[in-house]
């Protein structure tokens, strides 16, 4: 079928509108673009039977899900288990970095990708090195390379390749660093379902959600290369939580020990309707339904000690099989999109750019946790929101997850590790210790004398 007749067909004649103001290399972008969109999708997705999912319906048989918990003074397995297990397959090279970071940080309000944002509140390292010193202090302490695979989106990857480039990257090895850049998806508008033009020759495309990642590790080779190298398990987190503790040998461990495919770290959430995905158990599958989609009725329902019934909160920290990625690739045409009502600009037919005031378009996003029950085993574990959770989402201002409360919450977290090292911080002086120097409350205490005083900011490397 010839290109205009495709259109015709999908009633998408309207992309070709302004072809005859565009030069060569303008219409060959626009092309590639149309030639790249799957109009049956489009049509299916933006027609009512595909689109809803009865949440409600969904939420009144979710249960709270089988996890290891932290007050749990017993659990089976043992933490120390774990942990053992967690350091082997660390030391013997089986063990991969993901880190997602291909979100445009809309509400950050930051125009780069969200990985340079500076977060370090003495150091002012960006949260890509933030990421990146972990990284390192793991593989210095286990004596392997554990390679990164950075998954960005069209709107992140130039900038962020460039940032690697420009700054050593980041004292990683280049040839571990793996960038691979996630597909798009069209905006459509609300009210016709017609595709949205940004530019005379461009469509109105955005990132088709972390659960791009599936398809994007698979089309960049990164499954093969993981293969290669011997990788078994995947860590994924994030880009955008500076607390994450990427390759944790424990929950890499309870991970392996029990033989999960997909495992996940959760927290208990501070609140109610917190802007997180809930981790929930629905006919004996784990499941996440975001914040959004749960209804306030089950969100705010208690358990009989008064402590919220569905009280696991998604950080969005998971261990991967590789096998299991492999396996989602063939099944990830299966993955669901989510659909989001979100303002987006566009051109008219008049060719004037339109700011909408009010959301006027839908994006297409397919989430990774919703391979989660397709996992023949997918167990969760507990972890401390106070060491391994502080997002950065929303700009300075706002009431919660800002880059205030990020620095907050890392300075609060070094504190700790000092204090219980024997050290001393005077009253409002802010130490800020880089993993490289120390990874945690047990590094610390072993290079720092007790009695040591810190009176003036100090950032520890
Ligand atoms: C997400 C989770 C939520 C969880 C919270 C924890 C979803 C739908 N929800 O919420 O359950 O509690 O994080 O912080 O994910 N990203 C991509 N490509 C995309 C879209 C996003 O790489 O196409 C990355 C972003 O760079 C970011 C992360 O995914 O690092 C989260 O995206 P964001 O849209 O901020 O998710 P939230 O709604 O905050």
């Amino acid at each position: 079928m010839r290109f205009s007749e495709i259109l015709e067909e999908y009633g998408q004649t309207h992309l070709m509108q302004f072809w005859d103001e565009l030069d060569a290399a303008q219409r060959a972008t626009l092309e590639a673009q149309i030639a790249d969109i799957d109009f049956d999708l489009i049509r299916r997705l933006t027609t009512e039977q595909e689109a809803t999912v009865d949440w409600a319906e969904l939420a009144s048989r979710a249960e709270p899900p089988p996890a290891i918990r932290l007050d749990d003074p017993a659990p089976s397995p043992s933490r120390t288990a774990a942990v053992a297990a967690g350091e082997e397959a660390l030391r013997g090279g089986q063990v991969g970095m993901i880190l997602v970071a291909g979100g445009q940080g809309t509400r950050l309000g930051f125009d780069q990708p969200k990985g340079m944002f500076p977060i370090g509140p003495i150091s002012g390292r960006t949260l890509y090195q933030t990421h990146a010193d972990r990284l390192a202090a793991v593989m210095q302490r286990y004596g392997r390379t554990i390679p990164l695979f950075l998954m960005t989106s069209p709107a992140t990857d130039a900038a962020t390749r460039a940032y690697f480039a420009d700054h050593d990257f980041l004292g990683l090895d280049p040839q571990h660093v793996h960038f691979f850049c996630q597909g798009t998806m069209p905006a459509v508008d609300a009210a016709s379902g017609k595709l949205l033009l940004e530019e005379k020759h461009q469509l109105a495309l955005s990132p088709d959600g972390h659960g791009g990642l599936v398809a994007a590790l698979d089309r960049h080779g990164c499954l093969e290369t993981a293969r290669t190298q011997g990788i078994e398990y995947f860590y994924y987190a994030q880009v955008d939580n500076p607390l994450a503790r990427l390759c944790e040998p424990e929950l890499i461990g309870y991970h392996i020990l029990a033989a999960s495919e997909m495992t996940t770290q959760v927290v208990k959430k501070r609140f109610a309707t917190e802007k997180v995905g809930n981790v929930v158990s629905i006919d004996g599958k784990v499941q996440i339904i975001e914040y959004s989609d749960l209804p306030e009725e089950y969100a705010t329902a208690t358990a009989p000690d008064g402590s919220l019934r569905l009280w696991a909160g998604n950080i969005a920290i998971h261990v991967f099989n590789r096998s299991f990625l492999e396996a989602a690739v063939d099944a990830a045409g299966g993955l669901p999109f989510h659909r989001a009502h979100k303002k987006v600009a566009y051109l008219d037919a008049s060719g004037r750019k339109v700011d909408p005031e009010t959301p006027n378009a839908i994006k297409f996003e397919r989430f990774v946790f919703d391979l989660l029950p397709t996992a023949q085993r997918a167990i969760v574990v507990e972890a401390d929101a106070a060491e391994v959770f502080a997002p950065v989402k929303n700009a300075d201002g706002a009431e919660v997850d800002t880059p205030a409360h990020a620095q907050a919450a890392l300075l609060d977290q070094h504190r700790r590790w000092l204090e219980a090292g024997g050290a001393e911080c005077a009253p409002g002086v802010r130490v800020e210790v880089n993993p490289r120097w120390a990874m945690d409350a047990e590094d610390v205490r072993q290079r720092i004398e007790p009695g040591t005083r810190f009176a003036a900011d100090t950032y520890l490397r």
